[in-house]
């Protein structure tokens, strides 16, 4: 099938302001989107910019705004976006070079809510045991990659960088309700901080954006719950 293809150019090295370059492309419906900005850079524009590592849905890398709407490139097909394809950098991040946005903000964020296991209990000679439903209940958070398609479709977020975003919000649950972890108290604390969950209006953007289906908005508001009675369960 011809595919038009819109790609979001912008080097700020040498570019004005951003333009919005157009390829006619030969594309079977089976393709993805990556495979066409893969066509691109490597038979018509080399100079083409953009992330991508694992190519399967895993590293997290190629999050993009594809006809308005964030995904991963590497999972969306042609045949699920008709002829007409238009690629954009996600939201509410520096643009470095075309699709290549700063994550540091993003990652900043991240790192503020703790995301690793903190238990300062001797360890035991065997592993740290958990019932199937200890285990289950956080089962959901562990499937993040951290590829920002939550946190930069977030209204708030674009509203302020500073907003802990629900990606961040999303590994500290993961944490946060990990019966084996002991700083979930400190967690609690940090997401109750101004730019922390309160900043989220539950628009369920994030929710949506998700390509792991995580709900997104609902470990928002466990958060938000635990916060509020101090209990986390
Ligand atoms: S390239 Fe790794 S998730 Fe798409």
């Amino acid at each position: 099938m011809q595919v038009t293809l819109k790609v979001f150019r912008y080097n700020p090295e040498t570019d004005k302001k951003p333009h919005y370059a157009t390829y006619h492309l030969e594309a079977e419906p089976t393709d993805r989107v990556l495979d066409l900005l893969e066509h691109v850079k490597g038979y018509i524009d080399g100079t083409l910019s953009f992330r991508r590592s694992c190519a399967h849905g895993v590293c997290g890398s190629d999050a993009m705004r594809i006809n308005g709407r964030n995904y991963l490139a590497c999972k969306v097909l042609v045949k699920d976006l008709g002829r007409k394809i238009t690629v954009a950098p996600i939201l509410g991040l520096r643009v470095i070079k075309d699709m290549i946005v700063d994550m540091e903000p993003f990652f900043e964020n991240y790192r503020s809510v703790l995301p690793y296991f903190i238990n300062n209990d001797l360890p035991p000679n065997q592993e740290r045991l958990q019932s199937i439903e200890e285990r289950e209940r956080y089962d959901d958070t562990t499937k993040c990659i951290l590829c920002a398609c939550c946190t930069t479709s977030c209204p708030s977020f674009w509203a302020n960088d500073k907003y802990v975003g629900p990606a961040s919000i999303v590994t500290a649950h993961r944490f946060i309700f990990d019966s084996r972890d002991q700083a979930g108290a400190e967690r609690l604390q940090i997401l109750n901080d101004q730019f922390g969950v309160y900043r989220c209006h539950t628009i369920f953007n994030c929710t949506e954006a998700c390509p792991r289906d995580i709900q997104v908005t609902q470990a928002i508001g466990e958060v938000k719950k635990a916060i509020a009675t101090g209990k986390i369960e």
